[in-house]
């Protein structure tokens, strides 16, 4: 029996206050650069229980400027930007060196907050990518060295194979190199804090980078 879509589209709610208690934002309260902003709003999305906080949409675009979009995970929010990590040789990667340039999108649907960033993009230096590496799980190790993302693949048998010898390296070997496998950083020149409300009356803050300060100001929502 297939599964009437529509149906259940129309069934579904975003922010029921019946289900959800959203909090309150007030703009004027809001401090003078988002990276608080954003630190106060993902310790309160941890606390909330929010699953998986940390994960994030990363767009970007390709060499002809078509858009492009997947989940990440998030490495860090600090003077550095935002941080993320891939290997240069997949299709991000490929498009990130092509075009610098990248948006970042949070949803915490427990608080019905979303977190918008966009700005230039660098790559880190090889040695502290392997050190945000070599930081990690062993799982997250063996990934990075199964390698090949965003390439043709043959059969999941092929797959199972490759990813057992990258377990059994990662296990062996922890410190192995992924030469490939790099640390991006995200400078914002713009991050949006969206607070949503049960009566539809969100809250849309957005600041702006201008030289060393930022600017903010509200959106319609
Ligand atoms: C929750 C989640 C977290 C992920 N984290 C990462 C990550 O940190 N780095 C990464 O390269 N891929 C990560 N992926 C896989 C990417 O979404 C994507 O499939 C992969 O990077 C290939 O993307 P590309 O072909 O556009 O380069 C994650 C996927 C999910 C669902």
């Amino acid at each position: 029996m297939g599964t009437d879509l529509h149906e259940l589209l129309r069934s579904l709610r975003v922010w029921d206050p019946e289900v959800t208690a959203l909090p309150a934002f007030d703009p004027a309260d809001a401090p003078a650069e988002p990276l608080p902003l954003f630190t106060t709003w993902f310790a309160e999305a941890v606390a909330a229980g929010q699953t998986e906080p940390h994960t994030m949409s990363l767009a970007t675009s390709d060499a002809e400027g078509r858009p492009d979009v997947r989940t990440v995970m998030l490495h860090g929010a600090d003077a550095d930007g935002w941080s993320f990590a891939t290997h240069v040789t997949s299709r991000k990667g490929e498009q990130l060196t092509a075009r610098p340039y990248a948006a970042l999108g949070f949803y915490w649907p427990v608080l019905g907050r979303q977190v918008r960033v966009r700005g230039p993009v660098t790559a880190a230096p090889s040695a502290d990518g392997q050190a945000d590496l070599h930081a990690r799980s062993t799982g997250a190790l063996a990934a990075a060295l199964t390698g090949r993302q965003s390439e043709v693949l043959v059969s999941l048998d092929e797959l199972a194979k490759v990813s057992q010898t990258a377990w059994e390296r990662a296990q062996r070997e922890p410190d192995s190199p992924v030469p490939t496998w790099t640390l991006y950083h995200l400078r914002p020149l713009e991050v949006e804090f969206f607070q949503g409300d049960g009566r539809r009356q969100h809250v849309r803050l957005l600041y702006r980078r201008a030289e060393d300060t930022w600017t903010t100001q509200l959106l319609w929502p």
